[in-house]
């Protein structure tokens, strides 16, 4: 394969900002928190993009809120992902977060949770291109930093209109737009449609990256392939495999698909992560964060079914710590005895 990869990877550039490649990490609530960025961005991402921030919280100065924006020196360029639906209220949230220190903004026109959509923000502003317009004018004209916006193809199957925004997203200034190949009726449904994507990509002159559904390096070549765009962004794919996006890199530089690393050291990776999410999070807070990113770590090992009981029982971090280390030994001492 070395060699037949020509063309998959390349540098994007936003703004001021020449990334090291092509591939994002794409923003997941509850998951892509300071430390995952941290470390996936950490082993090799291009790109690593905040959890979704309400923009009304933003500017009421939420306690939580502000522990969503902080960054850490790996990130940089820092990317914050805005959700809100008046566009007064989005310019201050965006240019709040560019006095925090954030390099890029983000626009979330793509979230289909009930929760945002019917406070018309997420992918509930691919049914008002008007609003949708003055959104990004606004947060665009708000701040000296480059605006990227992520969306889905449409609302529904009738109203595929991605194309349209992403025109109207170009003439107000966006620099990069990501394409979540469903509609915001299929959820997370159905398949995403790369093809489509390439309506997108076709529509405008800016970086367009493809999202959803890609797993593996060859998820990610098809992904490529038939959207014709410019990069990838992966969610699900990545829980528990910060490795992944390096990985995905390394494949469109020169075809090689990479192993995943070594059990000691997916071990130490999971014990950094932890350690860092208990810093990040505190002690309470933290243990819960931590349980899904150990059982994704763990997933397929053996007794990782057990392990994951045990974890969920766990009250303090010293408890979790040792669970790990034990867990991994006994898995290291089975795979040197095969
Ligand atoms: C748990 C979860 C939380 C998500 N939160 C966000 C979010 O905050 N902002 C956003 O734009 N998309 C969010 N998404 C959508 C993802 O960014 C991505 O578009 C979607 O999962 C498809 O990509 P994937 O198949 O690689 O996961 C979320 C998805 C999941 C599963």
């Amino acid at each position: 394969m070395v060699g037949a990869m020509t063309g998959f990877h390349k540098n994007i550039i936003i703004g001021p900002y020449e990334l090291d490649g092509n591939v994002f990490l794409a923003p997941c609530s509850g998951v892509t928190d300071l430390p995952f960025r941290k470390i996936v961005k950490k082993m090799g991402a291009s790109l690593v993009v905040s959890e979704m921030i309400a923009s009304q919280a933003m500017i009421r100065d939420s306690k939580r809120t502000m522990k969503m924006v902080e960054k850490c020196p790996e990130e940089h360029p820092a990317t914050v992902q805005l959700a809100g639906c008046d566009p007064d209220v989005m310019a201050e949230a965006a240019k709040l977060n560019e006095d925090m220190g954030a390099d890029i903004i983000d626009i979330n026109m793509g979230c289909p949770a009930k929760k945002v959509v019917n406070g018309y923000a997420g992918s509930a502003l691919m049914k008002d291109l008007e609003l949708a317009r003055r959104i990004i004018e606004a947060t665009v004209k708000a701040v000296n930093l480059p605006v990227t916006l992520k969306m889905r193809t449409g609302w529904d199957d009738t109203s595929r209109n991605a194309p349209e925004l992403a025109k109207i997203a170009q003439d107000c200034g966006i620099q990069l737009l990501v394409v979540h190949g469903r509609t915001r009726c299929q959820l997370y449904n159905g398949k995403s449609d790369w093809s489509f994507i390439r309506q997108v990509k076709e529509a405008v002159n800016i970086p367009v990256i493809a999202n959803g559904d890609i797993v593996c390096e060859d998820t990610a070549l098809q992904a490529l392939k038939e959207s014709g765009a410019d990069g990838v962004m992966v969610g699900r794919g990545s829980y528990g495999r910060p490795w992944f996006l390096k990985h995905l890199q390394e494949f469109f530089k020169n075809g090689q698909k990479c192993q995943a690393p070594e059990i000691a050291v997916q071990k130490e990776l999971l014990l950094e992560h932890f350690a860092d999410i208990i810093e990040h999070h505190g002690e309470v807070v933290g243990i819960k964060m931590a349980r899904k990113h150990v059982s994704w770590y763990s997933r397929g090992l053996k007794g990782s079914n057990d392990f994951r009981v045990k974890i969920n029982q766990s009250k303090s971090s010293t408890d979790v710590h040792q669970l790990i280390n034990n867990f991994y030994e006994t898995v290291l001492e089975e795979h040197s005895r095969e």
